[in-house]
């Protein structure tokens, strides 16, 4: 029997399944697996040792399930755990086999969003007390100013299913104020961390017009389009039959119910002990 090398796509919970949707409709024919960490979710209060313990222990699963490449799409474990992941375990666990982030290829485009040069950054604390986001856009684009702000809020609305709910308002309107506070000329808006896009309807309800608001999925799997082209031998081991599985380390009937709604169709996921 042909072994299976699917591209691993990993997140602490349900957002990286707003990344996942954006890949599969552009890259088709590869076989995916998803895994949401739900059962030690959310990450993004978390200190640096936790997230980057937790999610080796992922990144070693799908290793184990013959991924050769795995996408971390989740802002928190980009930013905390991905470059000691590449730079320390790798080289260590498995040389010949590739983690990728979603922070730098967002900050290698996003300044091309802004007119005003002025953008604001809205993540978890762990992605915003981070700094990456700076840092990594600084390096594309010296010029523009970087205004963060974390919104520990969000991401347990959008888990518990609350983005729609009228209390969700609340939320969207304060750290949406609190960011253009810091920085009026503020005329992009990035989503980082890929729980917000749920919150999109509310988030575009409160901002004054002409504030463009980006999320990182297509951006993600554009970049990733390319690293497939430049990286043939990564690309090459990869199988290619479309297939596509979802594990969960939590309730798999909660994942099932609340996973459609970030994914825009149903499936059904198996329960993972980590
Ligand atoms: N979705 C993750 C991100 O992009 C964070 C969610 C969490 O706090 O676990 O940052």
């Amino acid at each position: 029997m042909e072994s299976s090398h699917p591209i691993g796509i990993f997140d602490s919970g349900y957002g990286g399944l707003t990344v996942f949707k954006s890949i599969a409709a552009l890259l088709p024919g590869y076989d995916y697996i998803y895994l949401g960490d739900n059962g030690r979710a959310p990450y993004g209060n978390r200190s640096f040792e936790t997230v980057h313990q937790y999610t080796l222990e992922c990144v070693e699963w799908f290793f184990k399930m013959g991924c050769p490449l795995v996408v971390l799409a989740c802002n928190t474990a980009s930013a905390k755990a991905l470059r000691t992941i590449q730079q320390i375990d790798l080289p260590r666990i498995a040389p010949d086999k590739r983690v990728l982030g979603v922070i730098r290829p967002t900050a290698e485009i996003i300044g091309t969003f802004t007119h005003t040069r002025s953008v604001g950054v809205l993540g978890t604390k762990g992605t915003i007390n981070s700094g990456s986001y700076e840092i990594e856009i600084n390096k594309f684009f010296p010029e523009v100013k970087v205004h963060q702000l974390a919104c520990p809020m969000w991401v347990p609305l959008v888990e518990y299913g609350e983005y729609n709910s009228d209390g969700a308002d609340y939320f969207v309107q304060k750290y949406l104020n609190e960011l253009l506070a810091q920085a009026p000329d503020i005329d992009t808006i990035l989503l980082a961390c890929t729980h917000y896009p749920l919150l999109l309807g509310k988030i575009k309800k409160y901002l004054p017009a002409g504030i463009n608001v980006v999320s990182q999925g297509d951006i993600v799997a554009n970049s990733l389009a390319g690293y497939l082209q430049r990286h043939t031998e990564i690309e090459s081991v990869l199988t290619k039959h479309g297939n596509m599985s979802f594990y969960t380390t939590d309730d798999t009937s909660d994942f099932d119910n609340h996973a459609t709604a970030f994914f825009g169709a149903k499936m059904r996921s198996v329960h993972l002990h980590l």
